[in-house]
């Protein structure tokens, strides 16, 4: 048993199905939140409904949250243990001549993501947990769609989101395509699904800069 978390495709795996989990979640967190765009009286209702039913609360939330701190603690892992194998192993180490500049950069790319991720939490769901668990205010369905229209009123939260969300698509680009290399999917699909992990790098990404365009250049009027 010793070692089986610190080999380097044990890793790999456990970096696979973590990222594949997130990149669930991230489908269905772009699902409700293209509601807030296209019809605001759904995103209240299916907001409301994610932030009070238990499932979701006591049990999926938790689970999400466990999905990104072993992503991250793996990615770190596995970053260190690369380093310290590339000085003996690549002594032909040629950057791009080797290695596409994303796949090399995913450290990179997955620390931003990770600090979007800090502003966000801080943006919206430390928001959230005080208001329902420290000042324990009443339930109100209709109050999600004015809270996040109203934070990309200003411009540079808006620059940063949609600077994060090219960044989170270059991430995506090659980590999601390689979670299906490393689970060893070689059959007649992967063309197939490469091209779709391609498509929903890129495109998911690209709907999230949509909503919060969007959302900046249409604000609430009282
Ligand atoms: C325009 C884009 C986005 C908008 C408007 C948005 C909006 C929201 C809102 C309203 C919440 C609710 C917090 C709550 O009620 O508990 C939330 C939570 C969250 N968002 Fe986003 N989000 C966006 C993009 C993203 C992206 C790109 C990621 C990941 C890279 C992300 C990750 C999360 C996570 C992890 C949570 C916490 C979920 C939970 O446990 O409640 N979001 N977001």
């Amino acid at each position: 048993m010793s070692g089986l978390l610190t080999s380097s495709i044990a890793r790999k795996v456990v970096m696979a199905l973590s990222g594949i989990f997130l990149v669930f979640f991230l489908g269905q967190h772009f699902v409700i939140n293209i509601t807030s765009v296209i019809a605001p009286n759904t995103f209240n209702s299916w907001s409301h409904f994610m932030g009070y039913n238990p499932l979701v609360q006591y049990l999926l939330q938790p689970i999400l949250i466990a999905g990104v701190v072993v992503h991250f603690a793996m990615g770190i892992a596995l970053e260190i243990q690369n380093t310290r194998a590339r000085t003996v192993k690549y002594a032909k180490y040629k950057g791009s001549a080797n290695a596409s500049w994303i796949s090399r950069n995913m450290i990179i790319t997955g620390l931003v993501v990770l600090a979007f991720l800090g502003l966000h939490m801080y943006d919206f769901w430390i928001h959230e947990m005080a208001y329902k668990y420290i000042e324990a205010n009443p339930e109100d369905p209709t109050r999600y769609y004015e809270e996040t229209v109203e934070k990309f009123e200003p411009l540079v939260r808006t620059v940063i989101y949609v600077a994060s969300f090219g960044l989170l698509a270059l991430h995506l680009l090659h980590g999601f395509a390689s979670s299906f290399q490393t689970m060893g999917i070689n059959n007649k699909y992967s063309p197939a699904i490469q091209t779709f992990t391609k498509i929903y790098a890129i495109g998911i990404p690209l709907g999230f800069a949509f909503i919060a365009i969007y959302h900046h250049l249409n604000p609430i009027t009282h």
